[in-house]
């Protein structure tokens, strides 16, 4: 019985006799070159993993000349007569390459890097072919990872509770640390490598000062050193008042000279303690967080201000564009691009723009945000949220890797057709030397880390994604469901299409047709759409649907909020004109009238039900898929995801009943008929 803590790196045996013997064969032992942690980290995981997954103590051994062995070795390592087999000159350190190599009637399986990070990222993917049942016959693997930093952002609290975390309370036990090392950082910092991330910001973006403190500072360490072997540098939130709060002072104005000294020596003490770290991710100014604008001052001056005191020592300025005001009533979604599009060119080497995949906030589907593209002189990185607000939280299957790949495969249009915004992300519209890819981490300290089964899976794509932002999100599911459940096609290829459309599922069912933040206040779970009463208008849903009797949505074009002018004029012709503007993102851009007929010849509100049923519909066949799927999963995961897809079906029902019976009051239309009528 699987509990599910292992997650993709499931190293259960080989199933298929034959492949079980060909493996076998193969890899009669290893040869493992090099020395020092990340090597120490490669042999454990090599006999973890061989060890469970072929059955049998692993032999290490030195090269032999006469085939059967894995090769694990850095390229200068590598024994003289393989070397000719590879050329390296294209490898960046975190770069490998795996290929069967036949030498004198002699075949050995070869992983190969000019670096140790590279080896051990080249080890992960070996294992993974194992555990995808891949032959090893003719392997002739290159990857290079195409986006500079991947890193997790941990919404966690010194309290342990998470901002928006559902699947429990904090892995960080700053109760414990630094003298308790618990055996999950170790686990956290395998699986993360295994795909490839190489940075974790372990604070919440709602940042409390005291981490910045030496007592905090020794367990921060702690943690930095249990990840190094795994090449995960470790970044903090830094509030911006901190200097105050914690240094001091009366003042954290980022031109003023004590506060400027003030970061240069935190970052010094820092660096002192943890000589790789890897930088600050900052909010400030953003939902009542502190910022340079308290005193004047722009977003540039508080970026500029840590980015010099990180500057000698290699560290990064994350700085987040997720702000809007209260005081800006017309659209929320243009604040950021109005915001930061004057800045572009201006930042510091060291400073990357981190930005929301949409405008608004991480909705079942949003529009790519405007800044995609038109930023070309300033590093911007794109922030996925892995943790489900909007979408359910941990009890709804909604897989998000969906959702990024459309994001990342939308065109920007700001260099042509083509510009697409993973281009962005990976910097090859503008030539770009620093990258990144952020995700919102939905790790807590439930035995399974994710809550949700299926949550591991948005983890596990997101990792993929910032590795290589052009994955297919089919590819990824084909993946995961291998590596965590079973090879069994009967079971693979069933929940994998499952999985592909449960994102349209949820988009259906919550928020279909381009409607946006329609959620209860607050907690963001369930419907809320009548919700006025909140201190801040663009806090509340009404702001977001605009209903009325003549029709619903948010008009955002020129007659409108002119937030499209914010996109490439193709884009914004795009979604202008009703003859092109996707469906799906009608009621986004558009307000328009009850009986508007859509490209079905149906009405708008008779769509809107229709809708809101397929969701409801696509939720009963998960749960028909799921049923027909026990014979291929342990007891324990079956029953969990059967439980949670039940309860998925209900609030199902709920959003379509909640949220048509309110626009009824509006349309005051009959319900269309293929609707089922609310109880
Ligand atoms: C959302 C979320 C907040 C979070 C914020 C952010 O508004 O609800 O909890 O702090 O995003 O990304 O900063």
């Amino acid at each position: 019985m699987s509990n599910g803590y292992e997650l993709w790196l499931n190293y259960t045996k080989v199933m298929d006799q034959n492949l079980l013997a060909e493996y076998r064969s193969k890899i009669q032992s290893v040869y493992l070159e090099g020395s020092g942690e990340t090597h120490a980290a490669i042999k454990k995981e090599l006999k973890m993993g061989l060890g469970g997954l072929l059955d049998t103590e692993v032999v290490f051994h030195k090269y032999n000349g006469t085939g059967n062995q894995l090769i694990v070795s850095k390229y200068n390592e590598l024994p003289q007569e393989l070397k000719g087999n590879f050329n390296m000159d294209d490898l960046s350190g975190e770069g490998y390459k795996i290929k069967t190599v036949q030498l004198k009637n002699a075949s050995y399986v070869v992983v190969t890097s000019n670096a140790d990070i590279g080896l051990l990222y080249g080890t992960f993917n070996f294992l993974r072919l194992l555990q995808m049942n891949s032959s090893l016959s003719n392997l002739d693997i290159t990857e290079i990872p195409k986006v500079d930093i991947r890193v997790l952002n941990h919404w966690d609290n010194l309290d342990r509770t998470i901002e928006r975390g559902y699947a429990g309370f904090s892995i960080w036990n700053w109760h414990t640390l630094p003298g308790y090392i618990d055996q999950r950082y170790i686990d956290y910092a395998r699986v993360n490598a295994s795909v490839g991330i190489n940075g974790t910001v372990l604070t919440n973006v709602n940042a409390n000062a005291l981490i910045l403190t030496p007592q905090y500072l020794e367990k921060v360490k702690a943690l930095a050193k249990v990840f190094r072997p795994y090449g995960i540098k470790v970044y903090l939130t830094a509030r911006f008042s901190a200097p105050i709060e914690i240094g001091g002072l009366e003042t954290a104005d980022p031109l003023d000279a004590n506060v400027i000294q003030w970061w240069k020596d935190k970052a010094k003490e820092i660096y002192t303690m943890i000589p790789d770290f890897g930088g600050f991710l900052v909010k400030a100014n953003s939902e009542g967080q502190p910022g340079p604008q308290n005193y004047g001052r722009s977003h540039l001056d508080g970026a500029n201000l840590m980015a010099d005191a990180l500057e000698p020592y290699g560290g990064l300025v994350i700085w987040r564009a997720f702000v809007y005001s209260e005081h800006d009533p017309t659209d929320r979604a243009k604040q950021a691009y109005s915001e930061f599009l004057p800045e572009d060119g201006k930042f510091k080497n060291n400073v990357l723009l981190q930005v929301k995949n949409g405008a608004i906030d991480f909705q079942p589907r949003e529009p790519f945000h405007p800044l995609f593209g038109a930023m070309p002189n300033t590093p911007v990185m794109m922030e996925f949220q892995i943790t489900k607000e909007y979408l359910g939280f941990a009890t709804h299957l909604v897989f998000l890797p969906k959702l990024f790949e459309e994001v990342l495969q939308s065109d920007t249009y700001r260099k042509g057709k083509g510009s697409l915004v993973a281009k962005v992300i990976d910097g090859s519209l503008n030539n770009k030397k620093l990258t990144g890819m952020a995700g919102v981490s939905n790790v807590g300290n439930d035995i399974n880390w994710t809550g949700h089964p299926f949550g591991q899976a948005d983890w596990y794509g997101f990792g993929r994604l910032a590795w290589n932002p052009y994955m297919t999100s089919e590819n990824i599911a084909d993946e995961w469901l291998r590596l965590t459940f079973s090879n069994d096609e009967k079971f693979v290829q069933p929940v994998k299409q499952m999985m592909i459309e449960s994102r349209e599922a949820v988009v259906n069912y919550m928020n279909p047709l381009g409607l946006h933040h329609i959620f209860d206040t607050g907690h963001h779970y369930g419907p809320g759409p009548w919700v006025n009463n909140l201190s801040r208008p663009e806090w509340n849903p009404v702001y977001y649907h605009k209903v009325d009797s003549e029709g619903i949505g948010f008009d955002r074009t020129r007659t409108g909020s002119d937030a499209l002018s914010q996109y490439a004029p193709e884009v914004e012709k795009m979604f202008t004109d009703l003859e092109t503007c996707p469906e799906e993102y009608l009621l986004w851009f558009h307000h328009l009238p009850w009986d508007y007929t859509l490209k079905n010849g149906r009405t708008l509100w008779d769509g809107l039900g229709l809708k809101y049923q397929e969701g409801v519909e696509k939720v009963r066949d998960m749960i028909k898929t799921w049923k027909t799927m026990e014979p291929y999963v342990d007891k324990n995961r079956h029953h969990q995801v059967s439980m949670l897809l039940n309860i998925q079906l209900k609030e199902a029902i709920w959003w379509k009943d909640a949220c048509m019976l309110y626009f009824q009051t509006f349309s005051k239309m009959d319900f269309p008929k293929e609707m089922e009528t609310p109880k």
